[in-house]
């Protein structure tokens, strides 16, 4: 970590020094202070974001909605593509303006774009008090006591992710995400994930399992595990510990075997798979154990072998359509996602064409896409055939409308059939009904005005389809 003191001198290394912790509790004593946390960028993000507010809980801050009114402003930022990176910027150029009359103002940038920044970003914005990488989420507290004893500080270090002691403040009381490997080992051409979220680092079995059953306890009934590459899960890990098969490592398979059964949770996800580690025995496990939810999230990203290998994806389509196939296989109805790029340098409109066949042929229920976006350091934004925004936008709409149409087809399956919502809260458009998601994970709502329902799984007859979402009735 690089300390920097509020009027410069030479940065400092505080490695392995214990933090004085005085001046952040004074600081906090003065008065209720209050934070402000804005999150971009993907699930991770999001479930950081909760971890830390957790912290700044626990050492005494309170949330609020106003970012104007706010002690301590945090922005989680994502840098996956330039669009997402610009916007934290903008954001930030705001609050920065504010601490200039109010001087008492924390200003903090997490996440991506802290991570690949570093100081450079606290060069271009000298009003910031911290930034800090995903690896530091659970020292916050620890930071803070560092800025508060008046330093500006920088922590992007490679971190050994500490168990966290705290408890997240989760957005949802119903819902809830659990991290099991953080990181990424994939060198995609494309991706900036790897350099900002560091190696792969598994949780152990034991862990994950302590903090799902903490979690029912509290009355949750959905977890969500997480993993930019959840295949990968457990191969950081030593051989022959709890859950695993006798003297091998553990795998997500067995994880899923070995926490499916705490009593309280009703339904398990988990994301994100990637179809080069994607096995047979984990579609076997989703097909055998109840609690794991009919839905797959396997970004394919192109639909051209070419391309595939110029990404580094370490598959072909022939091998994700053998995965699809094998899915629906065992479960007819399994809802599938993905993720897929357009434009990447060098697409051809034939390759492009086949990115369109993959996904007319799949047929998904839903597709996030995404127009490549050169990002800083990675191989193939120097690459020379780079391709025009005209082409990058042209290709990105053709994509979407076929995506939208199939959607909005996938969903008509649902008309007429009883289904398993989950209720999840009220929907905040409209205070009349409630709104959950089916296994599938399509949100669906009930138009009925029972707070009562949250946290029940209820049983609906579908009567109206949307692309993205539907309507039920109760039987
Ligand atoms: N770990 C996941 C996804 C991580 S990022 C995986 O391996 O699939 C989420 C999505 O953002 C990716 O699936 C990809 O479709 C998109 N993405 C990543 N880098 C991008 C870039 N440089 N330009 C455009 N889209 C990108
Ligand atoms: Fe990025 Fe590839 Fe890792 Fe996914 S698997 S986070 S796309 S490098
Ligand atoms: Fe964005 Fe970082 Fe997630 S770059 S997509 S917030 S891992």
């Amino acid at each position: 970590m690089t300390v920097t003191p509020a009027k410069p001198t030479a940065p400092i290394e505080l490695e392995n020094q214990a933090p004085d912790r005085s001046a952040l509790m004074q600081n906090l004593d003065q008065k209720a202070q209050k934070y402000h946390i804005v999150t971009f960028g993907c699930q991770m993000n999001k479930a950081d974001s909760e971890r830390m507010a957790g912290v700044l809980e626990n050492i005494g801050y309170r949330a609020t909605d106003d970012a104007n009114d706010a002690d301590l402003v945090l922005y989680n930022t994502c840098s996956i593509r330039d669009n997402a990176e610009q916007k934290v910027y903008s954001y930030l150029g705001r609050q920065a303006k504010r601490k200039h009359s109010n001087p008492g103002l924390t200003l903090v940038v997490a996440g991506c774009v802290a991570q690949q920044e570093g100081e450079a970003l606290m060069r271009r914005v000298p009003e910031l008090d911290l930034v800090m990488g995903p690896q530091h989420v659970n020292r916050l507290d620890d930071l803070l006591a560092q800025v508060y004893a008046g330093n500006q500080v920088v922590a992007i270090e490679e971190a050994f992710i500490e168990e966290d002691i705290t408890k997240p403040r989760r957005s949802s009381t119903i819902t809830a995400w659990v991290n099991v490997i953080y990181g990424c080992n994939e060198s995609c051409t494309y991706c900036i994930v790897p350099s900002v979220r560091g190696q792969e680092q598994s949780r152990t079995p034991a862990a994950i399992r302590a903090e799902i059953e903490a979690l029912a306890a509290q009355g949750y009934k959905e977890i969500t595990l997480l993993g930019q590459n959840i295949d990968a899960y457990g191969r950081d890990l030593p051989p022959g510990g709890i859950g695993a098969g006798i003297g091998g490592k553990i795998t997500l398979t067995d994880l899923l075997y070995y926490v499916h059964d705490v009593e309280g949770i009703e339904r398990i996800r988990f994301a994100t798979s990637h179809p080069r580690y994607f096995s047979s025995r984990l579609i076997h496990a989703c097909a055998e154990l109840p609690k794991l939810c009919e839905h797959f999230h396997i970004p394919f990203q192109s639909g051209d072998n070419e391309l595939l290998k110029d990404m580094k994806r370490g598959y072909t389509h022939e091998k994700y359509r053998r995965i699809i196939d094998q899915i629906r296989e065992i479960m007819p109805d399994a809802a599938i996602s993905a993720d897929a790029i357009v434009a990447f340098p060098g697409e051809t409109e034939a390759q492009f064409e086949n990115t369109l066949r993959l996904v007319e042929e799949i047929s998904f229920d839903l597709v996030n896409t995404a127009a490549y976006s050169p990002r800083p350091g990675t191989p193939a934004a120097v690459w020379e055939n780079q391709l025009s925004e005209e082409v990058k936008s042209d290709r990105l709409q053709r994509l979407n409308h076929l995506v939208n149409q199939q959607a909005a087809e996938r969903s008509k399956r649902y008309l007429g059939r009883t289904e398993e919502i989950l209720i999840e809260g009220i929907n905040p458009k409209n205070p009349n009904q409630v709104m959950g998601r089916t296994r599938g994970n399509r949100i669906t709502f009930l138009n009925e005005q029972k707070p009562e329902l949250i946290g029940q799984v209820v049983t609906l007859q579908i009567t109206e389809v949307r692309p993205f979402s539907l309507t039920g009735i109760r039987i």
